[in-house]
């Protein structure tokens, strides 16, 4: 049986992180079948083994497709293993980058019916260039009140790969 690996984002460093999950569980010999969470909206978890889902803050919310997702297959997840991690700016910081100090993921755990195994929170990226007008000058707004990064030619990735894959072992270790 495979693995099925989801992700919500929107600037594509979310499905960056699923994707370097991924190649480590294809390396340690596992199937992985991996989707867009915002895109697909049939999925049939009976077939799978484990069921890691990773999603991406805009302005505060994780998109409602992963809210909807955990709503109609709580029974499966609740059921076997299954990891969550949240991607956000906010997990930059330290004392808010774990899933109980992190305020998203905190909130959605909390609301969610979902009981996942185990859950985790990354730092996302920073990506200027990519934004339309309006995009750049919030972001470059919320970075100023919070004391990060304002040149609005720059790119950065605050993402901890090694933590990433800490999380990836941690999956593949689920029973
Ligand atoms: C329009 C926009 C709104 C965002 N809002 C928030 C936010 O409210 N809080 C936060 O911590 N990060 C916020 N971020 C940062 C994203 O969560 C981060 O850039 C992440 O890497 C995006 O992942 P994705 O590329 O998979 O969409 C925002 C980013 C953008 C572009």
């Amino acid at each position: 049986m495979s693995y099925l690996l989801l992700y919500s984002g929107e600037n594509g460093q979310t499905k960056k992180i699923i994707l370097k999950i991924t190649e480590y569980l294809r390396k340690e010999g596992k199937q992985c079948d991996v989707r867009d969470l915002n895109m697909d909206k049939n999925f049939n978890l009976s077939v799978y083994q484990k069921v890691l889902v990773g999603a991406s803050i805009r302005y505060g919310h994780f998109n409602p497709a992963v809210l909807n997702f955990a709503q109609n297959h709580q029974k499966e997840l609740n059921t076997m293993p299954s990891a969550f991690f949240g991607v956000n700016l906010t997990a930059r910081k330290k004392g808010k980058d774990t899933p109980e100090t992190n305020v998203y993921v905190r909130k959605f755990l909390a609301k969610t019916p979902w009981r996942p195994t185990i859950t985790s929170v990354f730092a996302g990226a920073l990506c200027y260039p990519q934004y339309n007008w309006f995009d750049r000058i919030m972001i470059q707004f919320i970075m100023k009140i919070t004391g990060g990064e304002t040149n609005i030619n720059k790119e950065i990735e605050y993402t901890d790969w090694q933590k990433v894959e800490y999380f990836a072992r941690e999956f593949n270790a689920l029973k």
